[in-house]
């Protein structure tokens, strides 16, 4: 019996995990809102005040063409891989010190999953994978 719990238990914490790990992309669309004062994303998109974020997870940072990066994000030697993204978007100038993104970074867990889902749905043309 106990053992019973114990394997619900588990069973529970593992799928509680994996919902959280998944992110909601709608979600993050809303809060991409705040990005799009600096950054555009999908098809039409062009550099703005910030480098224009398709196709970002998994390509180096520093790599859109056309735009004018600040050495520090540019020798960063960052590779846009979602931990290492994770931790950026949490503390920008944490992460690369000196860099002219002026975004505070976001605080919640959740947020991140968030904005994550909805990143990753732009391949490097921004249409939709
Ligand atoms: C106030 C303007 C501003 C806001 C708001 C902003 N950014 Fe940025 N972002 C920038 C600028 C400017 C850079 C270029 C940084 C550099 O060259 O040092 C940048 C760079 C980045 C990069 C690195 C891109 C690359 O090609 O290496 C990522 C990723 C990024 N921003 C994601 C985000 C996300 C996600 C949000 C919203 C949660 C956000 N930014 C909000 C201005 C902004």
């Amino acid at each position: 019996m106990r053992r019973r719990v114990l394997v619900a238990f588990l069973m529970l914490a593992v799928l509680s995990h994996s919902a959280k790990a998944a992110g909601d992309p709608a979600a993050g669309e809303k809060i991409f809102q705040r990005c799009r004062a600096c950054h555009q994303i999908g098809e039409t998109a062009r550099n703005a005040v910030g480098p224009k974020l398709n196709g970002l997870i998994g390509r180096p940072a520093g790599s859109i063409e056309g735009y004018t990066y600040s050495p520090a994000n540019k020798n960063s030697g960052i590779v846009w891989d979602e931990p290492t993204f994770r931790d950026y978007i949490k503390a920008p100038q944490a992460k690369i010190p000196g860099t002219k993104m002026t975004f505070p970074g976001l605080k919640a867990d959740k947020e991140v999953d968030d904005v994550v889902a909805f990143l990753k749905q732009f391949d490097a043309d921004g249409k939709k994978k």
